[in-house]
């Protein structure tokens, strides 16, 4: 059987970065699930068909990382429809041997209710403010607005909110280095995977 990581929190708490060290870390898949929002809110048009037509090219268009489109994803995202248009894609990835991460928000709550270890990664407003500002070349008071309006609209929407698994981990990366945040991650996996 294969080994699942659910990664969820909000924008910009560290999420990505520490799903990525940890399918490096253990060799596992890793699936980033905001791109598929990303692309399926960058395609316009009718959002359902979007997601249920959406192509590697799609994930692989240019400018998917910006805040516009961090906000398109977002409001796509609410949709029921265009969320279970992605449910499958995600299913089988996680199915891989030996294991995957999937990072988002509702992994360890609705797509992988099952996974061997789920990670809630959290951050303060202003600490994830500050890092999206530096990595979009932006004013953190901008990005402060935009992370906030986003992740009010991902936790009260009625599908799958954004919400901590009763049996997540939390990990508040605020006052954490990146390496520091990354041994915390791989230590709450190695406690699942000694015990097995
Ligand atoms: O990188 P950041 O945390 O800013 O965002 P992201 O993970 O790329 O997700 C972009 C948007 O997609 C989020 O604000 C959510 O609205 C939506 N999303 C979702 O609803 N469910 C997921 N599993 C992943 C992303």
């Amino acid at each position: 059987m294969p080994f699942i990581i659910a990664i969820d929190g909000p924008a910009a708490s560290g999420k990505g970065t520490i799903a990525r060290a940890l399918a490096s870390h253990f060799g596992f898949h890793h699936l980033d699930t905001g791109l598929l929002y990303r692309a399926t809110g960058a395609k316009g048009g009718d959002p359902i068909a979007a997601a249920r037509g959406l192509t590697p090219d799609d994930l692989a268009r240019a400018g998917l990382r910006s805040a516009a489109a961090g906000q398109a994803a977002s409001r796509v995202a609410a949709i029921p429809e265009v969320r279970a248009a992605l449910v499958e894609f995600q299913h089988r990835f996680a199915a891989q041997e030996p294991g995957a991460v999937l990072d988002g928000r509702d992994i360890g709550t609705v797509i992988c209710p099952d996974a061997q270890v789920k990670l809630y990664v959290v951050a303060s407003d202003e600490v994830r403010a500050r890092r999206r500002a530096a990595e979009l070349g932006a004013e953190a008071t901008v990005m402060l607005v935009e992370l906030r309006e986003r992740d009010r609209r991902d936790s009260e929407r009625a599908t799958a909110p954004l919400r901590p698994a009763d049996d997540a981990v939390v990990l508040d990366t605020s006052n954490l280095t990146i390496e520091e945040a990354i041994r915390r991650a791989v230590a709450a996996v190695e406690r699942v995977r000694g015990g097995l």
